[in-house]
């Protein structure tokens, strides 16, 4: 679990070959420097991925993915970065070479692999028990009840606490773990000061890791007493609002079908999982949370919420919504019979036709929710319908999408019996303006000064003579965003003379330079024919917006009778300055 030292990643960046790592995915096409194909990323007709052989950086036109060969083994093997390198340094054989931790790092990272074995030997010690024991007859019967198949209860190392209530206390004691660690593991409580089993006389189901470890349990009653699930508690390893239920056993085909169905119940994944569907994952109940959804994004953008049908479930996937749009998700809805889980489903005769038949007729979220308000609303009534218009108007304007928005927008006037263009009208902000490419689109998120800082940067690389003698003076003033802050460091060392080559930063690494770096390069040498004037051109609207927030800076510490202050006499210098590089941006004339 050490660190891995950072020479042995260079080491294996400079070793892999990136466009035999790209193959498998996309047929490429060299054009000028890069090579081009259609995107891995995105569903797409036209080739708008673009790869960088030497950098091994990758960036796609369309639909804004791009990183380095590591990140693009660990989205496209579902892998996270250390075994992202570690896969890669097998494959072409590099040795890697580790930290030394403090004795401290150490010590924590003894007692994290004890508690992760004592997990693992509990796992074993109720799967054994639920498969041997008499006492777990009734636990049997339960399963085969349920329909639930001995391969599946394997697969998931389902298991069976004993009702004693020291049982697995102490046997773990017997091994050598203190009640300290067995409370630690959230396996024992303590009263009275004796440590107890915490689970006892329930089904286990183990909580895994992306990596198969166990982290904790959810355990079921055999009969309707409540609570009906126990899970464990919050601890140094499971937390409950990161966990993905299944992740482990579904990664691979989660990357393989590039899609994944999240449903509230443990059970719901297994009876998937039964019948063949092994992409699923559940949310742990129905508050899916940010980091779930984020852990899940690692392995695809595309989500099927096929979430109970009660009111619990539905408000869930409303707030899925917003959190779905932030991460850049498509997420659909799987509507779900009234009453029944995805387990109940799959329990039927033609359980598994009737989700697939679900699957495909799933709505998109936004036409979901628009169905949910409309059908909520008395849009009889001026007043229902007015309500009506005012809650949608929280949900349509911000959808991605302008297609779908329309589309919506003209179920919504239909429903209303309004035209389209009036209820856009009454949404305000929402207009039928197509929203053009992706690429478009990807960049409207972005900043006017951070288009221009990051345009700036690349024609720097296309044109490194004349780029030298601006970076030389410039300062960090010049950018407004911690990403296009540390590339500017970037590219000044790199063009400073010392070759540089693009750190290897990790997918989570989001803030740093690394996210925008693969665009830069692969738009450096993409060759669009720009002269070095579209470089003097940038440089001058950089300066300009530099200059623009100083002079705003002054003014909002200038008081009045400050007319003839120092600061006075700097702001009318700075707004003359201002005025000329207007000026010679205006005129075109860029040579200095
Ligand atoms: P459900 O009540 O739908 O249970 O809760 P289920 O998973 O479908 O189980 P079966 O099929 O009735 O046996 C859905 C999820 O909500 C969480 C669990 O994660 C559960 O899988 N939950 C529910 C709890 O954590 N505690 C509870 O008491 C109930
Ligand atoms: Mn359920």
């Amino acid at each position: 679990m050490a660190l891995i030292r950072q020479s042995s990643i260079q080491a294996v960046r400079d070793a892999c070959d990136m466009l035999e790592i790209v193959a498998p995915y996309t047929t490429l096409k060299k054009t000028g420097a890069n090579y081009m194909g259609r995107c891995p990323f995105h569903g797409e007709k036209t080739a708008s991925f673009s790869v960088d052989p030497v950098e091994k950086v990758y960036y796609c036109f369309g639909c804004g993915e791009g990183g380095n060969v590591f990140t693009f083994v660990e989205k496209k093997e579902g892998l996270d970065f250390a075994d992202a390198v570690r896969m890669l340094a097998d494959k072409y054989v590099v040795r890697l070479e580790f930290e030394q931790s403090s004795p401290g790092q150490e010590e924590r990272l003894r007692r994290r692999e004890r508690t992760l074995s004592l997990l693992d030997q509990a796992a074993t010690y109720y799967s054994r028990y639920l498969r041997e024991s008499k006492s777990a007859a009734a636990a049997r019967d339960y399963l085969k009840r349920r329909g639930f198949q001995p391969e599946v209860v394997e697969r998931f190392r389902l298991g069976f606490s004993p009702a004693g209530g020291q049982s697995l206390t102490q046997a773990a004691a017997g091994k050598g773990y203190s009640p300290a660690e067995l409370l630690g593991a959230g396996l024992s409580s303590s009263r009275n000061g004796r440590a107890y089993d915490r689970f006892r006389g329930r089904l286990m189901f183990p909580f895994t890791d992306h990596r198969g470890r166990v982290l904790g349990f959810g355990a079921r009653v055999l009969d309707d007493s409540k609570p009906k699930y126990l899970n464990s508690p919050e601890t140094d390893l499971y937390h409950k609002s990161s966990l993905v239920f299944g992740l482990g056993n579904a990664r691979q085909a989660i990357t393989r079908a590039d899609c994944v169905y999240i449903v509230e119940g443990y059970t719901d994944v297994l009876a998937l999982s039964q019948a063949n569907i092994e992409n699923a994952v559940a949310s742990m109940g129905t508050a899916l949370t940010e980091q779930q959804l984020r852990e899940i994004s690692r392995f695809t953008k595309n989500v099927y919420l096929a979430f109970d049908a009660d009111a619990a479930g539905q408000k869930a996937m409303l707030r899925a919504l917003k959190l779905a749009r932030a991460l850049a998700l498509s997420v659909r809805v799987v509507q779900m019979p009234a009453g029944r889980d995805p387990a109940d489903l799959m329990m039927m005769d033609d359980g598994p036709a009737a989700f697939g038949k679900l699957v495909a007729g799933a709505p998109s979220l936004l036409q979901y929710q628009v169905q949910a308000e409309l059908s909520g609303a008395d849009l009889d009534s001026a007043e229902g319908r007015s309500r009506a218009l005012d809650l949608l108007k929280e949900i349509i304007p911000e959808a991605a999408g302008s297609l779908e928005r329309d589309e919506q927008l003209r179920v919504i006037a239909d429903r209303l019996r309004l035209s389209p263009e009036n209820v856009a009208y009454l949404m305000e902000s929402t207009n039928f303006a197509r929203s053009g490419s992706g690429e478009e689109a990807r960049r409207r998120v972005l900043s006017h000064e951070e288009i221009i800082e990051r345009d700036f940067l690349s024609q720097c690389l296309a044109h490194p003579g004349e780029a030298r003698r601006y970076l030389r003076d410039m300062t960090d003033a010049y950018f407004t965003t911690a990403p296009t802050r540390s590339a500017f460091h970037w590219v000044r060392e790199r063009l400073g003379g010392q070759t540089g080559s693009v750190p290897a930063t990790p997918v989570s690494d989001l803030d740093g330079a690394g996210s925008v770096l693969p665009e830069l390069l692969i738009r450096s040498n993409a060759g669009d024919g720009s002269s070095a004037g579209a470089l003097h051109e940038l440089y001058f609207r950089l300066s300009e917006a530099e200059i623009s927030r100083r002079i705003n800076a002054l003014k909002k510490n200038l008081t009045d009778d400050d007319d003839d202050s120092e600061n006075f006499r700097e702001l009318c210098r700075l707004e003359a300055h201002r005025r000329e590089i207007i000026e010679l941006i205006q005129a075109g004339a860029y040579e200095t």
